[in-house]
């Protein structure tokens, strides 16, 4: 599995931890930055990620700010993108079990890292059940498809 991996200057320390989770767990990482401290504006991180994943070069990704918020509003502008804002393990789960969530999103000062690193093993680790829930993502994807047809 490729995973792309982005964050802000709030997310770098949580964002630097989490590749060598996914790493170790035998997973390619596409690691879009940000790279240093330096402050700058997560929507353009969010539209890597996003990109990455609309466009097949990456499986799912993994963005990361200081609340996570700022993230998932930018991420879920494009069409195709599931992003789940979680904030503990089992939303992490519900969010691949219920939403086929293709990017997880997680607050960098708001999250310890060894739950932060649970949250992605299992995130990784549950597939999408299907079923009902299927049916509730083809609504989500005619949404999509009403708004760009403008
Ligand atoms: C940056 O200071 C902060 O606003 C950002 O990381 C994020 O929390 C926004 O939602």
């Amino acid at each position: 599995m490729r995973v792309a991996v982005g964050c802000d200057h709030g997310g770098l320390a949580l964002k630097d931890v989490l590749c060598g989770v996914l790493k170790s767990a035998g997973v390619e990482v596409l690691d879009m930055g940000t790279g240093n401290e330096d402050s700058v504006d997560y929507p353009d991180f969010a539209a890597k990620v996003a990109r990455s994943v609309t466009s097949g070069d990456a499986d799912r990704g993994l963005a990361i700010c200081g609340t996570g918020i700022g993230m998932s509003i930018a991420l879920n502008k494009y069409p195709g993108v599931r992003a789940a804002l979680c904030h503990d393990s089992f939303t992490a789960r519900l969010s691949r079990q219920h939403n086929d969530a293709n990017i997880l999103v997680l607050g960098g000062r708001v999250l310890g890292q060894e739950v932060a690193a649970d949250m992605v093993k299992q995130w990784l680790a549950t597939p999408f059940e299907g079923g009902r829930h299927q049916k509730r993502l083809d609504k989500i994807t005619q949404i999509e498809r009403d708004i760009c047809k403008g």
